[in-house]
């Protein structure tokens, strides 16, 4: 049973992208309600989301931020599935919550405005250490990061997790759920 407020459509549209979920490399339904959770724990109102592949993920994200006012930028290199991820935001009415980009990630991260509160890295993962040495800077302190896969794929990004685990700026915590997450929080000093 889920404790998030789905609409029925919704659900059917979630369910609908569940059936091609290992196509499209998505986040669990589990992953996604942790997601949303983490919104609405922290209070987050502007995040960003590296690899939108078709919008699963985003869906959970616009759907926690739609409550609170916030907004999703969500960045993705390939344009057919960053096509398909803003048809299915529209279906799920977040098109105003959620804005796709297209392009190299790296070169999106560092063209960013303003502040973040939380960003989500979920796309190539021997690139995490160097998103997350591009989104830092932009995080606000306090601020959250996220990675997907820390425990089934580590071995493809060992630098990501040396630095998470050694570096002043952040404190890390694995959390075991689904393929794992690992979490950064941006210290304040
Ligand atoms: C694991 S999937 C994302 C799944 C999505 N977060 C979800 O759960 O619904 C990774 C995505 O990252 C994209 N990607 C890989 N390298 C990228 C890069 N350098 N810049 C932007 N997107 C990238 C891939 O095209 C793919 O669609």
């Amino acid at each position: 049973m889920s404790a998030l407020p789905l609409t029925e459509y919704r659900r059917a549209l979630l369910d609908r992208l569940e059936r091609t979920a290992s196509e499209y490399t998505n986040i669990s339904p589990e992953n996604g309600a942790f997601l949303h959770l983490m919104v609405h724990a922290t209070g987050a109102r502007r995040v960003v989301e590296v690899g939108t592949s078709n919008g699963y993920s985003a869906i959970y994200f616009g759907m926690a931020l739609e409550t609170v006012g916030g907004r999703l930028v969500s960045l993705e290199k390939d344009p057919e599935r960053a096509d398909l991820a803003r048809r299915y935001i529209e279906e799920a009415g977040l098109s105003d919550v959620v804005e796709v980009r297209v392009g190299d990630a790296l070169e999106l991260l560092n063209a960013l405005e303003g502040e973040w509160d939380m960003a989500f890295l979920d796309a190539e993962k021997r690139e995490y250490r160097r998103y997350a040495e591009a989104v830092l800077p932009r995080l606000r302190a306090g601020g959250l990061l996220l990675a997907d896969d820390t425990q089934s794929l580590r071995h493809l990004m060992p630098d990501f997790v040396e630095w998470a685990y050694a570096s002043p700026d952040v404190e890390a915590c694995d959390i075991s759920i689904d393929d794992g997450l690992l979490l950064c929080w941006k210290r304040s000093e």
